[in-house]
């Protein structure tokens, strides 16, 4: 019994501890508009097209997280988001995608198809707390269809098929 309240305390304490700001990473908030880098200065992308990737996605797979929501001041909430932001970003982001070399833009277009076809973006877990988010039937396969158009023809510029 007497174990269990010392870590009892020391949880509390740890919990308290972790909730002064210093310890909350930054926002995903960071200016990259003047290296006309992002996905629509070099890539055509239809407006609705846009739209659903900026309602679904851009939260995550950009360099701009419009939506945080109260409790990301809130520990260890901020580091769990953060850690799938930079995750995230890392396998596609929308900010970036016009650094990407043709080969790797390709790739990330077929994969983008592919999560739309199964269904597995956005993360369940994120569209709990973001009706916005939500896509209809029409929206996965109307963003797979471009993804996949997208792919096929800088496939045949690499030089692929
Ligand atoms: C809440 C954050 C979040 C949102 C919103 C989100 N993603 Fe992701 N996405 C992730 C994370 C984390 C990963 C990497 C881990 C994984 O694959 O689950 C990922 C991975 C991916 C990948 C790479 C998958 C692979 O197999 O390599 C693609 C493509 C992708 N997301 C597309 C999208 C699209 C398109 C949307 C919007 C319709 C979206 N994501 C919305 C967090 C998010």
């Amino acid at each position: 019994m007497k174990i269990l309240k010392k870590v009892l305390f020391i949880g509390m304490a740890i919990l308290l501890i972790i909730q002064i700001p210093f310890f909350t990473p930054e926002k995903n908030q960071i200016k990259t508009d003047g290296l006309r880098i992002d996905i629509t200065d070099k890539y055509e992308v239809p407006m609705n097209i846009q739209m659903d990737l900026y309602n679904g996605c851009y939260d995550c797979h950009s360099n701009y997280t419009e939506n945080y929501p109260w409790y990301y001041h809130i520990q260890p909430v901020s580091w769990w988001m953060n850690l799938h932001i930079l995750d995230a970003k890392k396998h596609i982001n929308f900010s970036e995608f016009a650094a990407y070399t043709s080969e790797e833009a390709a790739e990330k277009f077929d994969d983008l198809r592919k999560v739309m076809e199964d269904r597995s973006m956005p993360l369940k877990s994120y569209l709990w707390m973001h009706d916005k988010a939500r896509l209809t039937e029409r929206q996965y396969q109307r963003v797979a269809r471009w993804a996949k158009a997208m792919h096929d023809s800088l496939s045949v510029a690499n030089g692929h098929k």
